[in-house]
């Protein structure tokens, strides 16, 4: 399976999808062609890159279930969108987007990195995380975030806002295990002081957390 099939295993059925930096726009396909939502928007802030999704969508375009706009996050979305992806770009750019923009109805986040720093921005301006899962694909690791803008408080450990709450007997479990392998070779190696130190920290939780959520 690749990350597009394994991402979109977590879209929701909504009534108007909207793929933020959608560059092929291999998810909106998805939705489309799963009668997942009725219509949808692609966008991006290069046009280069939604040039790519407009072919690829063609007959949705001509046909009007879906839509093109080239902006800056979520700049020109439409109100109505009642589900918004922000796949493949850093937690700190989708924290961004989402500052200048809004928290949409439903949400599905893959952010390739600083995945810590979204969640602590989702739980403080009231959003609900439904799923804080990690998945795999050719032996690389994604964390995924879906929820809503406004439901139930989420309660959190500070492991938990690392790693999120995948499942430790799964992908999670796989990426905490390779995560702690890479500390261990650097332990391995030459290191300065201050820089061994911080790894071990690093390790230590990583077991900690191991072990306790297989437990
Ligand atoms: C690595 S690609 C990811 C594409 C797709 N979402 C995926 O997950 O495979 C990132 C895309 O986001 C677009 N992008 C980056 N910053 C953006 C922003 N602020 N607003 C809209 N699109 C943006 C880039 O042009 C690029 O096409």
């Amino acid at each position: 399976m690749d990350r597009i099939e394994a991402l979109c295993r977590y879209l929701y059925p909504c009534d108007r999808f909207a793929d933020v930096g959608c560059d092929h726009g291999y998810c909106t396909e998805y939705m489309l062609e799963n009668s997942m939502c009725q219509s949808a928007v692609i966008s991006d802030i290069s046009a280069k890159s939604l040039a790519k999704a407009e072919k690829l969508l063609e007959k949705y375009l001509k046909h009007g279930t879906c839509v093109s706009v080239c902006c800056n996050g979520l700049e020109k979305i439409p109100a109505d969108c009642d589900e918004v992806l922000i796949a493949g770009m850093g937690g700190e750019e989708i924290i961004s987007i989402l500052e200048n923009g809004f928290i949409p109805g439903k949400f599905v986040f893959q952010p390739m990195k600083n995945a810590p720093k979204l969640r602590e921005y989702l739980i403080s301006v009231g959003a609900h995380i439904d799923k804080d899962d990690v998945f795999e694909c050719d032996g690389k690791f994604y964390f995924v975030i879906t929820g809503f803008r406004t439901g139930e408080k989420n309660e959190y450990t500070p492991e938990q806002i690392k790693f999120g709450k995948g499942d430790i007997g799964g992908a999670l479990g796989r990426y905490l295990a390779a995560e702690a392998a890479k500390k261990r070779a650097y332990l391995n190696g030459q290191l300065r002081p201050s820089d061994r130190e911080k790894i071990s920290g690093e390790l230590k939780i990583i077991e900690s957390v191991s072990e306790n959520e297989s437990r």
